[in-house]
């Protein structure tokens, strides 16, 4: 019998190696539960558009020793280098260690970078070439820091409720613009010359009970992170939508989230990685975890982990389920060879296939300090010297910034109030128009809410280089107009916002705003996610107030996420609403183009507008619900959440999924469909070769693993592959449960080498990963005419929606958009494809996409409520 290198959190490691659970039966007996899947899948060199990467991956795997391919895989610990996570380096060869950096939003901590709209703002332009030229952007500030792997874009949250804290770093509920939304700017970021982690795989939808350590710090007793319970239909039609179409890009990395899946930890859940993802969707680059989302050595190895991070087992213990841990666990045989060379392969085919080059550029930031000069070992406080170079990487991304946050700005209501033509008196109220006292980046990683709202809290921030604040660029507009303009910034301040907006000829524009992030921050009462949807500051009241005495009031909304408008949207006061996202550092100048005609809105809103909370039939879960064991979400609603739940219970929102006016106006006619006929849908057949290794294999002697020499530098807290003792393994490990036996935790199959069978639903070996080609056959064109009827060029975002006709399938779901440029009394032709995945449904027998017999409709509009044209699939 072999002996095992495990350390584990004992809750944890039955359900993810599918042992009987017996954990939770005191407390709950229907517990959901994740299926084993093994072995791990190992790399399909030849899958399209991977070839020369593993071609160059296998000439540098090849030359490493175990201890080497180990450094690639295991984080140096929390603050141990320069970025929020680096893997060890490999000197004997001159390749310095790579960098995972924040945010999907720019360069987190960097100085001289941009911080650009969030990917819930940009998702309302509905723009693909937006979505890639923001992604391209961000991809090369990071390059200019020196990052390997930028950490995102997010498609998990995908946003199953509007108070989920993270929400805005991701794109839309919707699962098909969430999957545009995260392939663009994934190839944008590569396009760039970074690898892009697409995250947080997967069902990582609210901050609550994301991580143990967090909840027992707010004084919550659980043991385990939330379980995300989800069946596999809704899993496939959902949640893992927009993950197919990021690995069908050609993503390299994937992180693992906090959360459990079916009470199995994410980053250890076998049925997700090596199942879903690299199996049936073949994804040939790594899986990275959230920080301290691993929870086990082997258990996660086997089960598809192919980076830990930070590296340490929890910041800064010094201890790591890998690392040396990893090392004895290849050498005494729990795990195969093949699987430490398989994880290898992964980062370094990742690194060659976005065009990096063994000789990296340094890396000229430090996340833990602006200073110039400090420790290079932050956590250690051990190596002083020049840390910080402040490049500048801005190169002038200012003006798209602000073209992407014009471009994504969505105009709700408009009585004819806007656009904005050198009006008499501007009246502006409101914080949210306002600079913060404390500068744009007075609080960490932006957990406050001063000033104007650009940006959410958490890991997903970037330093703004200067933030232009919507009252900087009124004021500058107000000049140049001859308009008399005068601002209460104070939310406060009653009797001056009453005074002022009581004045002849005001126009009045009321900024306010809501705000959320991630669960290491609670601000006023929300932990990460919203504790309600109203709009903060006591901004609804403000509108009552000023809308009360002013009739032509302009409410502008920053936020993240739905607010509920319902006490005041239809005032015939409120001649106009706006949401504006989280825009970004060019706040100012994007609104004022939009306020002022100099850009038509196009945009549409990314999520439904409900008029209650309890209009959206999901919520966070607040309170645990599973005794002091791990609480329990279950994903009941299935695919039913934002407007497909709406449609469902026929629910009528305030502004609907997919809505926006222009200062235009278009009308469509003309929807035809022409059927096409490709060749049947072909279960994928056939076998993967044996499990191959890389190299001249390794030794098993603990002589040969031991710290290089005497006068090797020990870095205090820092994470090796090394082993501190020849003399036993055990004492090497420091894992209080070393010596169990293989047989009595790892699954079987688990180290099987042996040819498998490929996956019905996935890509062939030699084909294009993101799941069975044949799900990307065209299967009909769709094309319509629209005209711009009005008197102003425009952009017009078309939109086409199918019923797929199943009673268990909502009424309609998006399978199509573009955002067209028409000019005044112009017809464009809206022109299209449905290709076999629009069409099919997740068939949980066959484990295969089937298109079912039930009849289906197509159908053309500007929104997922106004679908004047229509025709049937036959
Ligand atoms: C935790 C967050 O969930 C993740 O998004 C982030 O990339 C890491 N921390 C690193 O900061």
């Amino acid at each position: 019998m072999r002996s095992a290198v495990l350390v584990t959190l004992a809750a944890t490691y039955s359900s993810a190696v599918g042992l009987p659970e017996t954990y939770h039966l005191d407390r709950r007996d229907d517990l959901a539960h994740s299926p084993p899947v093994y072995p791990s899948p190992w790399m399909s060199p030849n899958a399209i558009g991977w070839e020369e990467a593993y071609q160059k991956a296998k000439d540098f795997v090849s030359q490493l020793h175990l201890d080497e391919k180990v450094n690639l895989t295991t984080g140096v610990g929390w603050q141990g280098e320069q970025c929020v996570g680096q893997v060890g380096s490999i000197p004997r060869l001159g390749f310095r260690s790579l960098c995972m950096q924040d945010s999907p939003l720019g360069v987190r901590f960097g100085d001289y970078s941009s911080a650009f709209p969030s990917g819930q703002t940009v998702a309302a332009s509905f723009d693909r070439d937006l979505f890639y030229r923001r992604g391209q952007a961000i991809g090369a500030e990071h390059k200019g820091k020196g990052v390997t792997v930028v950490l995102g874009p997010v498609a998990g949250p995908i946003g199953r409720t509007p108070e989920g804290g993270r929400n805005w770093e991701g794109f839309s509920p919707d699962p098909w613009l969430s999957g545009i939304g995260i392939a663009e700017t994934t190839k944008g970021i590569q396009d760039a010359g970074v690898i892009a982690c697409a995250k947080h795989y997967i069902a990582n939808e609210q901050e609550h009970f994301r991580q143990v350590g967090e909840s027992v710090g707010r004084g919550f007793n659980i043991s385990g992170t939330l379980s995300s319970n989800i069946d596999d239909k809704t899993m496939h039609e959902l949640y893992l939508w927009p993950f197919v179409d990021v690995v069908k890009a050609g993503v390299g990395s994937i992180m693992c989230s906090y959360n459990q899946v079916n009470n199995s930890y994410a980053c250890q859940n076998s049925k997700l990685l090596n199942g879903l993802l690299k199996s049936e969707l073949g994804f040939q680059g790594f899986v990275m975890s959230d920080w301290q989302a691993q929870h086990s050595g082997v258990a996660s190895a086997v089960a598809g982990l192919d980076m830990t991070m930070p590296g340490d087992t929890e910041f800064n213990t010094g201890l790591s389920y890998w690392g040396t841990n990893l090392t004895l666990a290849v050498i005494n045989g729990t795990v195969p060879e093949y699987r430490i060379d398989d994880m290898a392969m992964r980062i370094m085919a990742a690194f060659f296939k976005v065009g990096l080059e063994l000789d990296q550029p340094e890396i000229n930031f430090d996340s833990w300090t602006l200073d110039t000069y400090g420790p290079i070992h932050y956590a250690a406080n051990e190596g002083f010297q020049q840390i910080n170079w402040h490049v500048d990487v801005q190169n002038g991304h200012g003006a798209l910034i602000r073209e992407v946050a014009a471009k994504s700005t969505v105009l709700l209501k408009n009585e004819g109030a806007l656009p904005l033509k050198k009006p008499k008196f501007l009246a502006v109220v409101g914080e949210d128009a306002g600079p913060s006292a404390l500068g744009p980046n007075g609080c960490a990683d932006r957990g406050c809410d001063e000033g104007t709202l650009a940006m959410g809290w958490g890991s997903g921030t970037a330093n703004f280089p200067y933030l232009i604040a919507p009252i900087d660029a009124l004021n500058f507009q107000a000049a140049d107009d001859g308009t008399r303009i005068e601002a209460v910034l104070n939310n406060s301040a009653t009797s001056q916002i009453t005074d002022l907006v009581s004045q002849a000829d005001a126009t009045a524009l009321v900024f306010v705003n809501a705000d959320s992030g991630e669960g290491y921050i609670e601000y006023d009462g929300n932990a990460g996610d919203r504790k309600n949807l109203t709009l903060w500051g006591n901004g609804d009241e403000i509108i009552k107030n000023v809308s009360s005495l002013c009739n032509n009031t302009i409410v502008i909304i920053h936020s993240v996420g739905p607010t509920l408008l319902t006490d005041w949207y239809d005032s015939p006061n409120v001649t106009a609403i706006i949401w504006a996202g989280l825009p970004g550092q060019e706040s100012g100048r994007s609104i004022v183009d939009v306020l002022y005609g100099k850009v038509n809105p196009a945009a549409r809103t990314p999520f439904t507008w409900g008029a209650k909370r309890e209009d959206y039939g999901t919520d966070v879960l607040y309170e645990p619900n599973n005794g002091d064991g791990a609480p329990q979400q279950d994903f009941t609603e299935g695919v039913f959440i934002d407007y497909r739940h709406f449609d469902k219970k026929n629910i009528t929102p305030i502004y609907e999924f997919g809505f926006g006016l222009s200062y235009t106006t278009f009308e469509y006619s003309d929807l035809a469909v022409e059927k096409k006929y490709p060749t049947a849908y072909n279960p994928t057949a056939g076998e993967t070769a044996e499990a191959p290794t890389f190299g001249a294999g390794f030794s098993t002697d603990l002589n040969d693993y031991l710290f290089p020499s005497d006068s090797f530098r020990y870095i205090w807290q820092y994470i090796y592959p090394y082993v501190n003792t020849s003399s036993s393994a055990a004492e090497a490990s420091q894992d209080p449960h070393y010596g169990q036996t293989a047989d009595e935790f790892l699954p079987s199959k688990a180290i099987d080498a042996a040819a498998q069978p490929l996956h019905p639903a996935g890509p062939t070996l030699d084909g294009e990963s993101g799941g069975n080609n044949g799900l990307w056959d065209e299967l009909y064109t769709v094309t319509a005419q629209i005209t711009n009827t009005g008197d102003v060029a425009g952009d017009e975002v078309v939109q086409l929606y199918v019923s797929l006709g199943g009673s268990d399938d909502p009424p309609v779901v998006l399978r199509g958009f573009d955002r067209i440029h028409i000019e005044p009394g112009q017809s464009v032709q809206f022109n299209t494809t449905l290709v076999r995945r629009d069409l099919s449904n997740w068939d949980t027998a066959s484990q295969n996409w089937v298109i079912t017999d039930h009849p289906k409709t197509v159908y053309v509009g500007p929104s997922s409520r106004k679908l004047p044209l229509s025709a049937s699939l036959s």
